[in-house]
């Protein structure tokens, strides 16, 4: 690479050296790496840092990242000679880090020091490329947020594809709608004050209240519910009467617990296990505003 840059650029930059500190001319940057710089110049810090600059920092362009250049323009091939962000990178991943926090620290990122992601050594330049436009949106190193989450978590992909599941992979919602992969003070990274403030955003109507509400539902959906995917219907995670008396196996009528025989095909037909099982009857399982709907009957 070296051998394409005219000696003369070389000399002119050196002695620049003295007013400009170890920072460097951002045409020498170009002038080595042409193509990189060409997809950059059409990203949104290109085009601030160029055209309406807030600050100092952000007029550094190249180096409002990557740091002064001149020990790089002196040993470009030494890796270390220059901040850098790509897996082979010498930077630690906490020093790439904090380059970006620096100009981007609060707001969703509150919770970042600290976050699963900040302690599990993750980089923002992970999730996040900057170089180009790979994504419509938020310059993330895949095309979508859903493929750059997927990226590392393979298993999720898997849930997605379950028989019963969130519509996701159909392009209806994202991990962030109901995650903050930034940091969050609830686990496992919800973006609300509770699990089931993130379900209520879209499904408003368990919310109640309820005249009779079913004391689980209130606490947590996960103790029914898989919120990516299930083989069960309706993301349960477990067939009904199974669901059901994990609890409730030993009070009122239901004190006899119902097996495999008490199914449609089994010689003990019974009809708390047939079909929708329990809530042949107690229909309303997430609670009731029925006057006698006491039972979760109606
Ligand atoms: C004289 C040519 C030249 C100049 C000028 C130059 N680079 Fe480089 N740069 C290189 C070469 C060669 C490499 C090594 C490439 C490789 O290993 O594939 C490199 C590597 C890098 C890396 C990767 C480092 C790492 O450890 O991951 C970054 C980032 C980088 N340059 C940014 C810059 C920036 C920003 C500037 C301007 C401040 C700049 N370069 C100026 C030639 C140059
Ligand atoms: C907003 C911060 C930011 C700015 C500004 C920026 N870069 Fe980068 N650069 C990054 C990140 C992050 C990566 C790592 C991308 C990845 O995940 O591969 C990177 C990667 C690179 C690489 C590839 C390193 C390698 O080993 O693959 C080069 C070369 C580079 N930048 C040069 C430049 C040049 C030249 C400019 C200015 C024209 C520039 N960068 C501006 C953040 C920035
Ligand atoms: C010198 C300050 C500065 C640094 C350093 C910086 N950014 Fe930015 N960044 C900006 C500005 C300014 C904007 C555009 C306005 C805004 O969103 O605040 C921006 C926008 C973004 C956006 C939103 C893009 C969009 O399409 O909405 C992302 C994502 C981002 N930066 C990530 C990063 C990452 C990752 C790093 C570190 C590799 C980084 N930034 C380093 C100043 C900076
Ligand atoms: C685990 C993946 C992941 C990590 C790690 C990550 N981000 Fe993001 N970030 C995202 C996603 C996804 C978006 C949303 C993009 C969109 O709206 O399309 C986003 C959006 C942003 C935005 C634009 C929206 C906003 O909140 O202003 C900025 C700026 C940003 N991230 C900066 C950072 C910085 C700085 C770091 C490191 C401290 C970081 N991100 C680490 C996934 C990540
Ligand atoms: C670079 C790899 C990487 C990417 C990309 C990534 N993650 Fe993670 N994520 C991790 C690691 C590592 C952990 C720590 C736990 C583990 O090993 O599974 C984790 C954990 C999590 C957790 C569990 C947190 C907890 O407290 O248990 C959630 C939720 C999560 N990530 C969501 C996301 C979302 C949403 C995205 C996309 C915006 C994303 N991740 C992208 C690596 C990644
Ligand atoms: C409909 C809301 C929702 C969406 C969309 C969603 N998640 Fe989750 N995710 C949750 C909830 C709620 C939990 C906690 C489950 C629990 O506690 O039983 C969770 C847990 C996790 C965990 C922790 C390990 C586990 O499985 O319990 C990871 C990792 C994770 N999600 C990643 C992702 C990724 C990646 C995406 C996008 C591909 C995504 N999630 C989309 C709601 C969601
Ligand atoms: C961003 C919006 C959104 C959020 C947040 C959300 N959902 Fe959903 N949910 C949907 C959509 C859209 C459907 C599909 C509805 C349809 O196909 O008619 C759905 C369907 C469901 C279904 C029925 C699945 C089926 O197979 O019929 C259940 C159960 C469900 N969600 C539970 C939850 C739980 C539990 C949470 C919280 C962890 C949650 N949802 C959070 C949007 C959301
Ligand atoms: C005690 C177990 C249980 C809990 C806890 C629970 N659900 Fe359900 N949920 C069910 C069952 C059973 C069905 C299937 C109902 C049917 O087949 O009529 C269902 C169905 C659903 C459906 C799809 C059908 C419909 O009624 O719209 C959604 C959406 C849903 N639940 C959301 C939630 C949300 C949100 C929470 C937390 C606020 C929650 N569930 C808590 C057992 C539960
Ligand atoms: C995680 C445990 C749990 C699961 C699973 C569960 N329940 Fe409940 N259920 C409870 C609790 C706790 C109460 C409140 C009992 C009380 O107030 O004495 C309750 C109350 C009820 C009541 C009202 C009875 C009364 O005495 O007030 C009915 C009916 C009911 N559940 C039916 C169901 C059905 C049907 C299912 C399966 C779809 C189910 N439950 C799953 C814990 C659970
Ligand atoms: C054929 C209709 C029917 C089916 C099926 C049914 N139940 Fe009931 N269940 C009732 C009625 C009616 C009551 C109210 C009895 C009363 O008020 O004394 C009731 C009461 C209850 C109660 C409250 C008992 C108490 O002591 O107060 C619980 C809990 C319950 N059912 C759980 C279940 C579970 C779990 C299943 C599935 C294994 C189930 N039910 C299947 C009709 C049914």
């Amino acid at each position: 690479m070296l051998k394409y840059l005219p000696l003369s650029v070389l000399f002119l930059s050196l002695s620049a050296f003295g007013e400009e500190g170890d920072y460097i001319d951002q045409a020498l940057c170009e002038g080595c790496h042409r193509s990189t710089s060409e997809h950059w110049s059409h990203t949104v810090h290109a085009r601030i840092f160029s055209a309406g600059p807030r600050n100092e920092l952000e007029a550094r362009g190249c180096q409002a990242c990557h740091g002064p250049g001149a020990d790089h323009l002196l040993e470009p091939t030494r890796s270390g000679s220059i901040i850098g962000f790509a897996q082979r990178s010498q930077t630690p991943v906490a020093d790439q880090n904090q380059v970006c926090a620096g100009c981007h620290a609060g707001g969703d990122r509150l919770h970042w020091d600290g976050s699963m992601h900040e302690s599990s050594g993750v980089a923002c330049s992970d999730c996040h490329n900057p170089m180009a436009e790979f994504s419509s949106q938020g310059l993330l190193s895949r095309e979508s947020i859903n493929e750059t989450c997927f990226s590392c978590h393979q298993s999720q992909r898997g849930e997605f594809r379950r028989r019963s599941h969130m519509p996701l992979l159909e392009g209806k919602l994202s991990c962030l709608d109901c995650h903050n992969p930034h940091g969050s003070a609830t686990d496992p990274l919800l973006k609300t004050d509770t699990l089931n403030e993130t379900c209520y955003q879209c499904h408003a109507e368990k919310r109640g209240p309820f005249l009779w509400e079913h004391a689980p539902v209130q606490e947590d959906c996960a103790l029914c519910h898989l919120p990516h995917g299930s083989n069960h219907e309706k993301l349960l995670v477990t067939a009904r009467p199974v669901l059901c008396q994990q609890c409730h196996s030993a009070i009122g009528h239901v004190n006899e617990l119902i097996t495999r025989g008490n199914l449609a095909s089994g010689p003990g037909r019974d009809p708390r296990g047939i079909g929708r099982s329990c809530s042949n009857c107690h229909v309303q399982v997430h609670g009731s505003n029925h006057p006698s709907g006491a039972r979760l009957q109606r």
